[in-house]
């Protein structure tokens, strides 16, 4: 059975079909990179796959259920979506730290964020920093580390690197290849063609809402 299988889905606004008949299964453990043209409809799949927003024709089964018979809020504690442009809530870098605690109801692991922390290459300080003092490429990163606190079932990664230099990108690729040795699925968009060869053991193009290809990497 596939974690994700997308059913003959549309997304429709308007006149446009901005995912247009689009099929797919997504098998656990996969670690599938996703390319294409701006505007190709990358952005609008994962976050379908999350159920952000809701197909507006044909089925998208998560687990083998239909995802409308989830409650979403539990569904996204298992698919975790990590935005294009990273918001960030709060006023510090604790206050984004301590809410997937909160809405678990459980207690704070602060081992497990200076873990992370130092992943990352920040000081244990940076908790106390401010969020509007942070730059992109910080912003991007802590965005991934509050999703990464808990280990999600799927991790939706929308272009999250492409405000880093070279050194923390490789960061980031690791800790993910590090995520999907643990069995986390992968679904990564990229413009960066070169990242989508390094790691991942698929290649999906999307373009115009369609599935351009779907190749299979051999790994060596
Ligand atoms: N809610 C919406 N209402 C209207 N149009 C939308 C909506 N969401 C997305 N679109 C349009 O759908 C198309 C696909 O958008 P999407 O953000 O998925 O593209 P993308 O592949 O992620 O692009 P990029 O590489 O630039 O991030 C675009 O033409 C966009 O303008
Ligand atoms: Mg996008």
């Amino acid at each position: 059975m596939s974690i994700l299988e997308f059913k003959n889905a549309f997304y429709t606004h308007g006149d446009d079909d901005i995912i247009n008949d689009l099929s797919i299964k997504i098998d656990k453990g996969d670690f599938i990179y996703i390319v294409g043209p701006s505007g190709g409809g990358k952005s609008t799949f994962l976050k379908l796959c999350c159920h952000l927003i809701s197909l507006t024709k044909g089925k998208i089964l998560y687990k083998g259920i239909d995802m409308n018979q989830y409650d979403p809020i539990d569904l996204r504690l298992d698919i975790s979506y990590c935005f294009q442009t990273p918001y960030l809530f709060g006023d510090t870098v604790e206050d984004n730290f301590l809410f997937p605690y909160k809405v678990r109801n459980k207690k704070v692991d602060l081992n497990k964020i200076y873990e992370l922390l130092e992943q990352f290459k920040f000081n244990r300080d940076f908790f106390k920093k401010e969020v509007k003092n942070l730059s992109g490429g910080e912003k991007q990163r802590i965005a991934l580390i509050r999703n990464l606190l808990f280990k999600p079932e799927i991790l939706l990664l929308d272009e999250v690197t492409s405000a880093l230099d070279a050194e923390n990108t490789l960061i980031v690729e690791d800790a993910i290849k590090d995520l999907n040795e643990d069995g986390v699925t992968i679904l990564w968009v990229t413009h960066d063609i070169e990242q989508s060869k390094r790691h991942g053991n698929k290649i999906l193009t999307l373009e115009n809402g369609k599935i351009k290809s779907l190749e299979v990497i051999q790994s060596e």
